[in-house]
């Protein structure tokens, strides 16, 4: 009665900002993400019943903040009448600071409980009980270039591209390691209500879906950057037109996309892309890596640099 999985965070090329339904928490809109390969979250389960009540240690520090969103998720996996586990969650990188921690956490946490309380879950319902969760977790539960599908009263996740189909490489320059003041799922409900550009971001999904898509089967780096910038920065911008307004850049975060901007002009096929968070991620190919990582190095503000490549989904680990 024991599991441990190990899944990574994955950066959306053409996000998902919007819920059409909060109580199942599902997206308002489709998605395209690549999934990394250096970044990780491991989350391991044990079946305790000594326990009175759940116990969730993160990094080694019991975490009483996050229990209840990780409980409900173990309940949504294992029935709420389960007995109580300790969950142990540990990763490589700064947790709720943009950087997608909550799609690989409970991309694993959903892969742990299966096997810990010896269910036999297909991998669609995996995708949507991590959906649940988390939006951007189910996309996780896949590795390569995945894009994640609205149907009626579900998600579907499916690979455009497997890991090793486009070795690209994602320098993330953290400019801010802390936690977010607001978390995605609060900020996109603001959105909905208050953001006159919020009907017209919905509208033009799948436009920009289609030419991702297509940018990424022609593994075309230069038109999937085209497209990603784009859609990045409309994301912003709905959010930069809400009431109140929610801006999740610092200087920093700006001086990085010059210095995209200054790579892009001299010639190198490079793209940039934020999420909800101050941190830049540069997405470019493994032969242009070192100037980009060192190009990002070098921009005042950055605190950090993460280099990855692309990763494959969420599986089991040996305890
Ligand atoms: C900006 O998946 O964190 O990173 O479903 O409320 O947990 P919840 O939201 P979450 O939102 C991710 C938003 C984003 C864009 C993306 O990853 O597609």
């Amino acid at each position: 009665m024991r599991a441990k999985a190990r899944a990574h965070p994955n950066i959306a090329v053409i996000k998902y900002w919007g819920k059409r339904d909060i109580e199942r928490n599902l997206p308002a809109v489709g998605s395209i993400s690549v999934t990394l390969s250096d970044l990780y979250s491991d989350m391991a389960i044990e079946v305790d019943t000594t326990l009175r009540e759940d116990v969730l240690l993160v990094n080694g520090d019991e975490s009483r903040s996050m229990l209840a969103r990780v409980s409900s998720c173990v309940d949504n996996v294992a029935g709420s009448d389960r007995s109580c586990v300790k969950i142990t969650s540990d990763g490589n990188f700064p947790i709720a600071a943009g950087l997608a921690s909550s799609a690989s956490a409970f991309a694993a946490l959903v892969v742990a409980s299966n096997a810990a309380f010896g269910l036999n879950k297909s991998h669609e319902e995996l995708v949507n009980l991590a959906g649940r969760a988390s939006g951007s977790a189910a996309r996780s539960l896949l590795g390569g270039f995945v894009e994640l599908e609205n149907r009626d009263n579900e998600v579907v996740v499916g690979n455009l591209l497997a890991a090793d189909d486009w070795p690209l490489r994602i320098i993330v320059a953290i400019t801010a390691p802390g936690p977010k003041p607001l978390s995605s799922g609060d900020a996109m409900e603001i959105s909905r209500k208050t953001s006159p550009f919020y009907d017209r971001w919905i509208e033009q999904q799948s436009e920009d879906l289609t030419e991702a898509r297509a940018a990424i089967q022609d593994r075309d780096l230069i038109r999937l950057g085209a497209i990603a910038e784009h859609n990045c920065l409309k994301m912003h911008s709905v959010m930069w037109g809400s009431r109140p307004p929610m801006i999740y850049w610092n200087s920093a975060t700006i001086a990085c996309m010059q210095t995209v901007r200054d790579l892009q002009s001299q010639g190198i096929p490079v793209f940039f892309t934020i999420d909800a968070g101050p941190q830049l991620k540069a997405i470019c190919a493994p032969e242009h890596e070192e100037l980009v990582r060192d190009a990002m190095a070098a921009t005042a503000g950055v605190v950090d640099v993460m280099v990855s490549g692309v990763g494959t989904g969420a599986r089991l680990a040996t305890t």
